[in-house]
């Protein structure tokens, strides 16, 4: 299978689980491509962000997507990522978003919320999801068994 695991970070958290997944996807002999989302002004505080070229996504089969929270939401450039990438129609996706504090109501279920329906507004069909807190003890067995359902 052909997929994209398609993330957008800054200081690297939500990226380094992207490269992690890419390398279990290549031990399971699925072909697996890494994008970042490309930002030309990126500054954490900084809401109406620009971005780059977009990488297509069609010629995958399935995309899964990542991204942190930011201010309580999902971070601005998936958002905006997402609103203008092509039609996932008939695609698989799977999603996560990273965050660092540890009560539930800080952002990661509306922010997963979010990304889920600007996916689903593109047609997606969506599969598995998580919310990885950076600064939960457990956070690699969180990771360890998303990446194992995908
Ligand atoms: C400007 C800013 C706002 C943030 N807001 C939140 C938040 O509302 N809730 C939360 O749990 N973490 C918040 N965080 C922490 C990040 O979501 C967390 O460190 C994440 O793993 C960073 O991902 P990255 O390394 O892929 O950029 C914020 C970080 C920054 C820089």
């Amino acid at each position: 299978m052909k997929i994209a695991v398609v993330i957008y970070s800054y200081t690297g958290n939500s990226f380094s689980i992207g490269q992690k997944i890419v390398r279990f996807l290549e031990s399971q002999n699925h072909e697996a491509q890494l994008i970042r989302v490309n930002v030309t002004d990126d500054q954490p505080s900084k809401t109406d962000v620009q971005l780059g070229d977009i990488e297509s996504v069609a010629p995958f089969d399935k995309v899964i997507f990542g991204s942190p929270v930011r201010a309580f939401s999902l971070a601005p450039a998936m958002v905006k990522y997402l609103k203008q990438v092509e039609s996932l129609s008939g695609k698989t996706v799977s999603c996560f978003v990273t965050k660092q504090l540890p009560f539930s109501w800080t952002g990661g279920t509306s922010a997963l919320k979010k990304m889920i329906s600007l996916c689903a507004e593109k047609g997606a069909v969506i599969d598995k999801t998580a919310i990885i807190n950076w600064s939960n003890n457990d956070r690699d067995r969180m990771i360890d068994d998303f990446i194992s359902k995908i």
